[in-house]
């Protein structure tokens, strides 16, 4: 019995460890060139949130995501998998809107695909941070 046990915690404790590394605690987003910079997003945090009372999940973000979470095999694809600058994707006959439509060296503005997911969306509804940050400012997330 004990035998047992110890080798069912050595299996939670592995699948624990992957999704750890799975799941990184902090993202950096710099997909789209521009004088705006890199974003860095506090993932983790980001996933244990909750939105007028309701809990953020992956698939609000990750939309592909069949499920809440993502099923067992099930792998999270990076946005820039299907979304990409300028030429829209098509994926499994949709299409894929563009991370951003370049204008030279310069994205416009309204064209920023992470502005939908971040800015547009929880942070316009939110509005301030329980520690009173303003989610809709631009150095919320742009530090130059
Ligand atoms: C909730 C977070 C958030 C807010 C608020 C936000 N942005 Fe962004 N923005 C992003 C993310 C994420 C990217 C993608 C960064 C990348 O891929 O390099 C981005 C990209 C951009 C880009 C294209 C990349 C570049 O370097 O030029 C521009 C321009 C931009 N944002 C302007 C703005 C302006 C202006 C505001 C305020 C009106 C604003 N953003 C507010 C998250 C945000
Ligand atoms: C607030 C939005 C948001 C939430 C909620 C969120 N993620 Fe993410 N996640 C992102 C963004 C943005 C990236 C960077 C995407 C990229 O690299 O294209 C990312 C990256 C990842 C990556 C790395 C992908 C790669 O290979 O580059 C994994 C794995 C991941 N997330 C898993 C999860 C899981 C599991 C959850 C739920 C527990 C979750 N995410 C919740 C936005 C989110
Ligand atoms: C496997 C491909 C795939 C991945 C990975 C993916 N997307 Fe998408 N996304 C699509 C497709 C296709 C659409 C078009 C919607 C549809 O027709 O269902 C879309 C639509 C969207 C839209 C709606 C755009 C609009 O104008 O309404 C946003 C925002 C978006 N994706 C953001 C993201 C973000 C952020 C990530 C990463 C965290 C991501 N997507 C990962 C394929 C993908």
């Amino acid at each position: 019995m004990k035998k047992i046990v110890t080798a069912m915690l050595g299996v939670f404790l592995a699948a624990g460890v992957a999704y750890a590394k799975d799941a990184p605690k902090e993202v950096t987003i710099d997909l789209i060139k521009g004088d705006k910079g890199a974003v860095t997003l506090p993932h983790e945090k980001h996933a244990t949130f909750k939105h007028g009372g309701k809990e953020v999940v992956c698939k609000d973000c990750h939309h592909t995501l069949k499920g809440a979470k993502p099923a067992a095999g099930e792998e999270v694809a990076p946005c820039q998998n299907c979304h990409v600058i300028d030429t829209p994707k098509t994926v499994d006959g949709k299409v894929a809107p563009v991370l951003a439509k370049m204008n030279g060296p310069k994205a416009e503005l309204k064209s920023v695909l992470f502005h939908t997911t971040c800015k547009d969306s929880c942070h316009k509804e939110v509005k301030t941070a329980s520690d009173g940050v303003n989610l809709t400012s631009c150095n919320t997330c742009h530090k130059k």
